[in-house]
């Protein structure tokens, strides 16, 4: 039997760093669901296609074939035999993802792909629907959050690190909206699960978030919870 460990939660929680890190310390593979929006996003943007028209997301999803590998332990996506994994982490693009995310078809294709990882591999899966959706008898589910501010803090000091230029109240007004459209979406809005123990980051670094989501691993499997 497979181990899976979800992990959800809104744009800017630390969920890709929390999740990779525990991944590792479980010796466990790490499954960016994220990225698996992003690459479809992708598609849209090369291929001109409306991210608002159904019917389109539909036609164009059936031509997409998409697969993930892992490089030194990093998960590559492959769209259409192309290793597009350098292209997926602009905000364009995770704009664009939280979009055509609402699709049914696409949504379909990436559940059947993250479902088909986890029955193969023991995996820590983070994303917005994976508690509630994809692996809905996960081991363990975390839902991990932080408050606006602290999210919009923090990719604010990431881009300005980066030698970007950018406006606080902008990126706050960009996470609000990504919030607003990945919860109110028909299909699979983000929520948690009801089983899924509640995490808030605000107040922690990544080394401190990251040990407590270890902590409630470790309490799962010793019994304790
Ligand atoms: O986690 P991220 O920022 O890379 O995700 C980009 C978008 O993809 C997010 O705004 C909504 C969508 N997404 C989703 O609908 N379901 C998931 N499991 C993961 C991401």
């Amino acid at each position: 039997m497979n181990y899976s460990i979800a992990i959800d939660g809104p744009a800017g929680a630390g969920k890709s760093t929390v999740a990779r890190l525990v991944a590792e310390k479980l010796n466990y593979i790490y499954v960016d669901t994220g990225a698996m929006y992003r690459a479809i996003a992708v598609y849209f943007s090369q291929n001109s296609i409306d991210p608002d028209d159904v019917q389109a997301a539909g036609e164009a999803v059936a031509g997409i074939d998409i697969t993930i590998s892992y490089r030194d332990g990093i998960q590559q996506v492959i769209l259409n035999g192309e290793n597009i994994t350098a292209l997926l982490r602009t905000e364009e693009t995770g704009r664009m993802a939280s979009k055509i995310s609402r699709h049914a078809p696409v949504r379909t294709k990436l559940v059947d792909l993250q479902r088909s990882l986890a029955a193969r591999n023991n995996v820590v899966m983070d994303g917005r629907d994976i508690g509630t959706t994809v692996l809905p008898d996960a081991f363990v589910k975390i839902y991990l959050t932080a408050s606006v501010t602290a999210r919009a803090k923090r990719r604010f000091d990431e881009l300005a690190a980066k030698g970007q230029a950018c406006d606080f109240e902008e990126i706050k007004a960009d996470i609000e909206q990504r919030d607003y459209q990945d919860m109110h979406r028909e299909i699979s809005p983000l929520s948690q699960a009801q089983d899924a123990v509640f995490v808030d980051t605000s107040d922690m670094n990544i080394s401190q978030a990251t040990e407590a989501v270890m902590e409630i691993v470790n309490q799962k499997r010793s019994g304790r919870a």
